[in-house]
């Protein structure tokens, strides 16, 4: 074969944001990137960016080497159940979908080929995705399980986990975006509220978490000496950050991740 072929069943919020980082990448790395979804209208423009369409499921998984599904997680054993038959084992089918299990996985393809479960973020649409990838299958060989952090390291940050991890990691990075979108929300107001545009304070505050962002990878200095950094002794700075800790900022955050997290094992057993 000469080019590796990326299939994707499903075309919508996640699966159109990990098309999108793969095909800009499809050139350099000579992968052919193909998509089957329900609505293709939802994914014209990225077959204006060289996506191919498939008509069937079937006809996406006959052609996959690995088989990408993007679908929700209650849609997962009807659209198996469809393409199982075109499964063999040197496909290799990777799902996204939050809280379908490895076991789940194998059963509903019939153990034809060997599955990796991932938990990715909307990030990936910029190539700054977080993703969790779980290799507890069995049947996976190692150069399968290679050819899969490879792919998904195109994507932004790769982290490997075993399947206890799975829904601690959803309700952290997964559920991330949300979060901290709500955080920005927050600040682009304050901005307006200020006097700046709409427009200029969202910049201003994406640049904020950008730069933020950065200063935490890149350096070991704890978050809160880099916090207590910009609090001169009776400065604006702590003015406001004594506001943020008498509403119990930290706290909050703490609590929303584990009440998502709960949630998703709720979802789990159901
Ligand atoms: N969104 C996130 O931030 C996020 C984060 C982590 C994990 N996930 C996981 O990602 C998966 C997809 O979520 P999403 O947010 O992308 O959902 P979504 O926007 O609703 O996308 C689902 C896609 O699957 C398509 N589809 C449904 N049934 C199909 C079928 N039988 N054959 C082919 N395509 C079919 C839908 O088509 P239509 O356009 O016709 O509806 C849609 O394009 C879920 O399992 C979710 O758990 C999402």
């Amino acid at each position: 074969m000469n080019k590796r072929t990326i299939a994707c069943i499903g075309c919508g919020n996640m699966g159109g944001a990990m098309l999108g980082g793969w095909l800009s990448v499809a050139g350099q790395r000579g992968y052919r990137v193909l998509a089957m979804t329900r609505t293709p209208a939802r994914a014209a423009a990225l077959a204006a960016r060289g996506l191919e369409l498939c008509e069937t499921a079937e006809e996406a998984a006959r052609q996959a080497d690995i088989l990408v599904l993007a679908v929700k997680p209650y849609q997962v054993e009807d659209v198996l159940a469809r393409v199982a038959p075109a499964l063999g084992p040197e496909t290799i089918l990777v799902s996204v979908a939050a809280g379908v299990s490895v076991e789940r996985l194998r059963t509903a393809c019939g153990g034809r080929c060997p599955v990796v479960r991932c938990m990715p973020n909307t990030p990936a649409l910029v190539g700054k995705g977080v993703f969790a990838l779980c290799f507890d299958d069995p049947s996976l060989k190692p150069d399968a399980r290679e050819r899969v952090q490879r792919l998904f390291a195109d994507l932004g940050v790769c982290v490997e986990l075993p399947e206890g991890r799975m829904t601690a990691f959803s309700a952290l990075v997964g559920a991330g975006p949300a979060y901290v979108f709500q955080m920005m929300q927050g600040l682009v107001q304050a901005g307006v509220t200020q006097g700046f545009s709409w427009a200029q304070s969202r910049e201003l505050v994406a640049a904020l978490f950008e730069g933020c962002a950065c200063m935490a990878r890149q350096e070991t200095t704890p978050l809160m000496e880099m916090r207590d950094n910009v609090c001169s002794p009776a400065g604006l700075t702590i003015a406001g950050v004594n506001v943020l800790d008498r509403a119990g900022l930290s706290g909050l955050l703490v609590d929303a991740v584990l009440t998502a997290e709960q949630r998703g094992r709720e979802m789990e057993t159901k």
